[in-house]
C-alpha cells in the first residue's frame, strides 16, 4: 500500500474541477504523550497513540489555486522559494498524490504564524493546512477522519493538526492506515498555558523521521515504550478530564524525558538537548521545589516548552523572560497577536 492508494481510495467518486482559489489555517501542535516509531514508514503509521495540544493562533495559513506555470509555483512568508529548497520538494512532492492530471501544477502560498525559529515544528500545521485547502480548492468535503488521515501522509504529527483544544492520534492496526488518526478530545482548560522557550535556533543534525528510524531499529528499551505510552495517555487523561496541572505537567514531562531516553539509547545516539537546554530544565526543578507549578516537554530539539496554568504566568514570565505564551483554549483577544517570521 502506498499514500497514492491511500489518496486513490479516500478520493473515489469526489470531483477534480478545481474553484478559483481556496485558503485554509491550521493550528501547530505540541505532543504531551510523544510520537516515536512508525510501524510504517511510507504511510507515516505510528507504533503507538500520541496526544497534543493545539496551539491556537500559532500555525499555517495556505492559499492554494491552480498554477500557470510547468511546475509549481511554492511561496513562504511573501517569499518565492526556489523549487530545489527541501521546502518546495517536500510539498511538490506531497501534491503529486493529487495532482488530476501530471500537467496539473499548484501556486502554493505559506504563511507561517509559528515562528519557525520557536521550535514549534511548522511542517504539523503546515500538511494539515494543506489538506484543508486541498479539500476546499477542489470541494471534496471530506470529514475530518479522512483529512487526518491524509495530513499523516505529509507528516504524521500533522495528522493532529486538524483540530483545536487536546487531540489524540489512533494509531489503528490496519495495514493500510485506514482507521490510524486523530480526533478532539471533548475537554476545553481555559486557564492552560503553553510557553515556548527558544534555546537554540539553529537546525538539528538529526531530524524526526531519521531520528525515529534509528530509535526503533537499534534501541533495546524501544520494546519497553508502547506500555510506558499507555501507562501515560490514560494518567494523562484523567489529569485532562480533572484539570489537574501538577498529574499533566507530572506526565508530559516524564513521558518527555522517558522519549529522550530512548533517543540516548540509540545507537549512534541522539542527544539533542544543549547545555542552555540543561540549564532552563534545572531552572524549571527549582522553581517547583521552591513552589512554583511549571514543568516541561521537548521533542526531538533542544528547545523547551513550558507548561502551566495562568495563576503562574506572571511568575513564570519573569522567570524566563523571553518566554512566547499561548492560551490554547483562550478566545483570540486574550492571545496576543503571533510574531511572523
Ligand atoms: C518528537 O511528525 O515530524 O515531535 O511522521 O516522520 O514526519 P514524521 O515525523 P514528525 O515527528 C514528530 C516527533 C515528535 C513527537 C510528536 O510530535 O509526537
Amino acid at each position: 500500500m502506498t499514500p497514492r492508494d491511500v489518496v486513490a481510495r479516500i478520493l473515489a467518486g469526489r470531483g477534480s474541477t478545481p474553484r478559483a482559489v481556496a485558503n485554509a489555517y491550521a493550528p501547530a501542535n505540541i505532543a504531551l504523550v510523544k510520537y516515536w516509531g512508525k510501524r510504517d514508514e511510507a504511510l507515516n503509521l505510528p507504533v503507538t497513540n500520541s496526544l497534543s495540544i493545539s496551539l491556537g493562533p500559532l500555525g499555517s495559513h495556505v492559499e492554494l489555486a491552480r498554477g500557470a506555470g510547468a511546475a509549481d509555483a511554492i511561496w513562504l512568508n511573501g517569499e518565492p522559494i526556489p523549487a530545489e529548497s527541501s521546502f518546495a520538494r517536500r510539498a511538490s512532492a506531497f501534491l503529486d498524490w493529487f495532482r488530476p492530471a501530471p500537467d496539473f501544477t499548484f501556486d502554493l502560498r505559506a504563511r507561517n504564524t509559528v515562528p519557525t525559529a520557536a521550535g514549534f515544528a511548522s511542517s504539523a500545521s503546515g500538511f494539515a493546512a494543506l489538506v484543508k485547502a486541498l479539500n476546499a480548492l477542489f470541494g471534496w468535503d471530506l470529514p475530518p477522519r479522512e483529512q487526518s488521515i491524509l495530513a499523516r501522509l505529509g507528516s504524521g504529527s500533522a495528522a493532529r493538526s486538524l483540530a483545536d483544544g487536546f487531540v489524540e492520534w489512533h494509531a489503528g492496526a490496519a495495514p493500510d492506515g485506514m482507521d490510524s488518526f486523530a480526533a478532539p478530545l471533548e475537554a476545553t482548560w481555559p486557564e492552560l498555558r503553553v510557553g515556548a522557550l527558544v534555546l537554540c535556533a539553529a537546525e538539528k543534525p538529526v531530524g524526526s523521521r531519521e531520528g525515529m528510524r534509528r530509535s526503533v531499529a537499534t534501541c533495546e528499551f524501544y520494546r519497553e515504550w508502547p506500555a510506558r505510552v499507555a501507562r501515560d495517555l490514560a494518567e494523562l487523561k484523567t489529569a485532562i478530564a480533572a484539570r489537574d496541572i501538577a498529574a499533566l505537567g507530572t506526565v508530559a514531562e516524564g513521558n518527555a524525558l522517558a522519549m529522550h531516553a530512548l533517543m540516548a539509547a540509540t545507537r549512534p545516539p541522539l542527544v539533542y538537548a544543549l547545555p542552555e537546554t540543561m540549564t532552563a530544565l534545572h531552572a524549571i526543578w527549582a522553581a517547583r521545589r521552591d513552589g512554583l507549578p511549571l514543568w516541561f516537554t521537548m521533542d526531538a530539539g533542544p528547545n523547551v516548552k513550558l507548561i502551566f496554568t495562568r495563576a503562574a504566568e506572571s511568575q513564570v514570565r519573569a522567570l524566563f523572560p523571553a518566554v512566547q505564551v499561548v492560551a490554547p483554549f483562550a478566545s483570540p483577544a486574550e492571545n496576543p497577536p503571533p510574531a511572523h517570521s
